[in-house]
């Protein structure tokens, strides 16, 4: 309980008839010494009265952008900044569907957009509509984005159906809301993450590249930043949303992943290298497109620096976790790119088809250390990024 005394909470309602549900969040919140805040949508207003809410949180319900007296006491950037956690329980499809997109034609999408931290969203609604594939694909894009999506449960409807789409209990919101307060494995680390492919120029318009999409970079990206880290994610050329909370730099080839690397590697405690570098790039670039002609030609390689060498060379060097990308023996190799680049740990994937690595949704990893080995067997790659980032955790703290 002592974990949200004294906490911002900001709780949304948009419409739904879970939104009699919040009522008693409100007063669970507030049992536990939390100071709420709450803001409803139009439609939450069909559902409770904002009196309801006003009594239990013990002040003033926000719910329109042009309310002079609420703006008087707190405008809404102000409202956003003072949250120190905002919660979204009933979240409604259409609310999800236009955070998303960005809208800010009511004042909690508004307070949304204005806020840097991310939201938790608890959605409520039918389980037809809770299963349709647009509402799948936008909680898919928000969760992508760090939004925390708690539920929903299982169960009957208020419409009579069963399923999917009931809002989590108070209780159980109450617990995730604590949840966010207690201090990670990484708390107060600093991390540093490189994610994606790096594309290698030929001519101004055509490169040699690989086919990392990034996602299991950005999900350790987000699985570092939820056990408390500060994140920096240098990302070679992905179509992802950037994390919430998380520091992006973007980078297109090898060379310049290398240079942003090493001049945000100082202060790191821990590197993780999850890009898939190209080895080699063009000798010379050509200025202008190559023509097409009937005769062979050829290309001239250049091996790139291999940056987490580097980076493993450093005098004061971060605990360091690399990748191996193998299409055959996979212990073997890992094992000896754990020794050859001095690294503290390894995550080995088998790539080039399968349900494994590149441009797959899932993963499996085995991953070594001096001494000792374990494999995460074969899940979404958000989870195995969560199993990874506690291993890594958990190594490192032994170390400290
Ligand atoms: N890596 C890197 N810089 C490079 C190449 C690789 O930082 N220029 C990192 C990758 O991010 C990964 C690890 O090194 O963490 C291993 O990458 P991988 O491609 O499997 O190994 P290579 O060292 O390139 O060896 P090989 O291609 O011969 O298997």
């Amino acid at each position: 309980m002592e974990l949200i005394f004294k906490k911002k909470i900001l709780l949304g309602v948009t419409g739904g008839i879970a939104a009699y549900k919040s009522a008693e969040l409100i007063r669970l919140l507030i049992k536990a010494g939390a100071e709420v805040r709450v803001v409803m949508t139009p439609a939450a207003r069909e559902f409770v009265q904002p009196l309801t809410y006003q009594a239990l949180s013990g002040h003033k319900v926000y719910t329109d952008v042009f309310d002079a007296e609420a703006e008087s006491a707190m405008d809404h950037i102000e409202l956003a900044r003072w949250a120190d956690l905002m919660i979204v329980a009933p979240a409604s499809a259409n609310f999800i569907a236009k955070l998303l997109d960005g809208y800010a034609d009511n004042l909690l999408l508004t307070l949304c957009l204005a806020s840097k931290q991310a939201v938790a969203i608890a959605p409520a609604m039918n389980q037809q509509m809770y299963l349709n594939q647009a509402t799948q694909d936008n909680i898919h894009r928000l969760k992508s984005r760090g939004v925390k999506i708690w539920g929903p449960a299982q169960g009957e409807q208020a419409c009579g159906d069963v399923g999917p789409g009931r809002m989590l209990e108070p209780e159980a919101l109450l617990g995730l809301i604590e949840g966010r307060f207690s201090p990670g494995k990484l708390s107060g680390k600093k991390v540093l993450i490189t994610a994606g492919p790096t594309h290698e120029a030929i001519d101004p318009v055509r490169y040699i590249g690989n086919r990392s999409t990034g996602r299991m970079g950005y999900a350790l990206a987000r699985e570092a930043f939820d056990a408390g880290a500060e994140v920096t994610l240098v990302s070679g050329p992905v179509s992802l949303d950037s994390p919430a909370g998380v520091d992006r730099i973007s980078v297109t080839s090898a060379l310049e992943m290398h240079d942003a690397v090493l001049s945000q590697v100082s202060g790191a405690d821990l590197f993780i290298a999850c890009a898939a570098v190209a080895d080699y790039r063009v000798t010379v670039v050509a200025p202008q497109k190559i023509k097409k002609s009937a005769k062979n030609i050829q290309l001239e390689l250049t091996p790139n620096p291999d940056i987490l060498s580097a980076v493993t060379r450093l005098e004061n060097k971060p605990f360091t976790l690399g990748f191996a990308a193998e299409t055959e023996k996979l212990e073997q190799n890992a094992a000896d790119k754990l020794k050859r680049k001095n690294l503290d740990m390894i995550a080995a994937n088998q790539v080039g088809g399968g349900q494994t690595g590149f441009e797959s949704d899932t993963n499996e990893l085995l991953v070594l250390w001096p001494g000792g080995k374990q494999m995460l067997s074969l899940n979404h790659k958000n989870e195995i990024a969560k199993q990874l980032i506690d291993l890594l955790a958990d190594h490192y703290n032994a170390l400290e």
